[in-house]
């Protein structure tokens, strides 16, 4: 399926001179999610994934239905200070300052084995973030999984040595 067809390019957001790439259509067509989710409920199954983690807010779309399609459990990765139980946190860099993530630190135990997912890769912070948060409690990353990649910010290379896996790549 051509993905492309879905992903909206929007001049200046979220300021001027950068151009935003809008899945919302994508989330709008029900062919177009259906693909989507099955695409990676096929990717978890196969790399028997026990979890998909993450984060808000946009991560969330697929990932509980990639879960829930998948026989896996999910796992919500939150802007601080909105779990309501004791978190594990991890802070991360943004184009300018620091935001942080935080997970219910019972959530993941060693062992598990997580798929990581977000609607999109840009320069890989946050999906570094949530390999992170992974890893601290001794569980694995089996793959990241991204509807786009915008490959000119090079995401991949911070989240090197791991299986990353995206649908459109923009160079
Ligand atoms: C966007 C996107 C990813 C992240 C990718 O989220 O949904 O989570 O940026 O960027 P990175 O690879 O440079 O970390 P955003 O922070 O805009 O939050 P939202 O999902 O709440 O809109
Ligand atoms: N679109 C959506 N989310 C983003 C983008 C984008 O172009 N860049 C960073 N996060």
């Amino acid at each position: 399926m051509d993905l492309r067809r879905y992903i909206a390019d929007i001049p200046d957001f979220p300021r001027p001179g950068i151009v935003f790439k809008d899945i919302t259509p994508l989330f709008l067509d029900r062919a177009a999610l259906r693909y989507v989710v099955d695409r990676f409920a096929q990717l978890a199954r196969e790399l028997r994934a026990d979890f998909v983690l993450a984060a808000e807010a946009r991560g969330f779309v697929l990932g509980g239905a990639i879960a829930a399609a998948a026989d896996a459990g999910f796992v919500l990765a939150r802007k601080p200070g909105k779990l309501p139980r004791e978190t594990e946190s991890v802070e991360y860099q943004l184009e300018y300052g620091v935001d942080a993530l935080e997970m219910h630190a019972d959530a993941l135990a060693g062992g598990a084995r997580v798929l990581v997912h977000d609607d999109l890769l840009a320069t890989g912070g946050t999906a570094s973030a949530l390999c992170e948060l992974v890893e601290r409690k001794g569980a694995e990353v089996v793959a990241c999984a991204f509807v786009i990649e915008l490959a000119f910010l090079g995401g991949r290379a911070r989240l090197a040595g791991r299986r990353v896996e995206s649908l459109v790549v923009f160079d």
